[in-house]
């Protein structure tokens, strides 16, 4: 039996390979579709807690830096700006689909997650797009002499269900975060085997740790969240969040801590002001010129009063009647709330992370058509590629946009 020959085949069902495979195949090309784990796209099911945020009103496609991270951020801007978060927005209303805008632009379903991926998979459905799901593949041949059409040469994908033969591939395999559904290296791996400069990965959007016994004055805050400025990096690259942090056992958690752990790097401190627009010196002196309260429940009325507890319980000096305590103490208190400086010591790694940081080089790649400039008819889209948006829908957008552009060129 002759081996079936695709116009492209999309390894991956997630994000951008479910959008990139029904483009194509709206467009009339003959397009397979693979993905190795049992269910189809396992993240859009779990993202935005069910619900799905699938893109962000505020991204500005003239500036990409401004929300998206990686050695060349402009490279997602000739994507983005010709599939834009109104387009995908377009689409799901002619679905049907309610949504609903919650913080800073991030949209999400009103229903679930669901209503997202079966939207896609008619999208699919209505492109003809063949889906093979869970099927493996076992490792991919790039045959130069093929005599198949007016292309000399096509990529042989071997795969559990047999041998497939495709003009085009593409690599839509994500990135190592929750490997437990479904995630893999093979999208670097393959990067690897066509010779793809490849920028170091790490988990982002993810909790950070601290040391054990370092951390256990603040481990008795678990659970506890509140609004906070949160910055990292050097005066002239400093990147600074204003979003709700969680206290965890381990660490530090919330959106806070999860945009400015995309941009932290081991061994830097982060700078915490836990009373963001809040003017602390002024408000404790006072306090100090009118009560005979303790400090902790002075404080109590300007923080949660968990934290001010806790705060007030780690220095003799805080633990007195406010009006009796000295201004410098005083000072002092108002320094440690505004400028909590601390390091973590590492994050909780790509079990917790939403994203990874770095993967294929953008400057292997068109920034048009995401195909490698080195290896024609191969192509990369979604999280794979060095390019990771911010929290609140940016990665979902990133997803579209790149398989889009990615589905024009095929
Ligand atoms: P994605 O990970 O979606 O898909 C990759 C596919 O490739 C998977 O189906 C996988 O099974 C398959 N695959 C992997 N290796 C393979 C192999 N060897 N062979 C065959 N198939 C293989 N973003 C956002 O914008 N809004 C949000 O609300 C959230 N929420 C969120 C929550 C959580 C818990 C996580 C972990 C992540 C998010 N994200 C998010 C991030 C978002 O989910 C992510 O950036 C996109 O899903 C990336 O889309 P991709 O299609 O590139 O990869």
């Amino acid at each position: 039996m002759p081996t079936p020959f695709f116009d492209a085949v999309i390894i991956g069902a997630g994000a951008a390979g479910l959008f990139c495979a029904a483009r194509a195949g709206q467009r009339g090309l003959k397009v397979l579709l693979i993905d190795h784990a049992d269910k189809v796209a396992e993240k859009i099911r779990i993202s935005g807690g069910g619900r799905c945020n699938f893109t962000n009103r505020e991204l500005d496609v003239r500036a990409p830096h401004r929300h998206f991270v990686g050695q060349n951020p402009q490279f997602c801007r000739s994507a983005l700006s010709r599939y834009t978060p109104q387009d995908f927005i377009a689409l799901v209303q002619r679905h049907g689909i309610a949504f609903h805008e919650k913080h800073k632009g991030q949209l999400f379903a009103d229903r679930s997650a669901e209503d997202i991926i079966a939207m896609l998979l008619a999208e699919c459905a209505d492109g003809g797009v063949q889906h093979w799901q869970p099927c493996g593949v076992k490792n991919i041949v790039f045959l130069a002499d093929s005599a198949e059409g007016e292309s000399d040469s096509c990529y042989q994908i071997n795969t559990d269900r047999g041998p497939v033969q495709a003009r085009s591939l593409v690599v839509a395999t994500g990135g190592l975060s929750i490997p437990k559904i479904g995630a893999s290296d093979f999208g670097y791996r393959l990067a690897r085997q066509f010779n793809l400069p490849l920028v170091e990965r790490r988990p982002g959007l993810v909790p950070l740790t601290f040391d054990g016994a370092d951390w256990a004055p603040y481990a008795q805050l678990a659970g506890l969240a509140l609004p906070v400025e949160i910055s990292t990096g050097s005066k002239k690259e400093r990147m600074a969040f204003l979003e709700d942090l969680l206290f965890t056992h381990r660490g530090l958690s919330g959106p806070a801590v999860l945009q400015i752990s995309s941009y932290w790097q081991a061994g830097q401190p982060l700078a915490i002001n836990l009373a963001p627009g809040l003017d602390l010196p002024a408000a404790l002196a006072q306090a100090k010129a009118r009560s005979k309260k303790l400090i902790a429940n002075e404080l109590a009325g300007l923080v949660p009063t968990r934290l001010a507890d806790a705060w007030a319980s780690t220095d003799a000096d805080w633990q007195r009647p406010i009006n009796e305590a000295s201004d410098k103490a005083l000072a002092r208190l108002a320094e440690r709330l505004a400028r909590w400086q601390l390091t973590p010591t590492g994050t909780e790694g790509y079990k917790k992370a939403e994203v990874t940081l770095g993967g294929v080089d953008t400057r292997a790649l068109s920034q048009q058509s995401m195909e490698c400039k080195s290896q024609p008819g191969l192509y990369f889209i979604g999280e794979v590629v060095d390019i990771t948006g911010w929290l609140g829908g940016y990665n979902f957008q990133w997803a579209w946009s790149s398989a889009a552009a990615c589905a024009q060129a095929l």
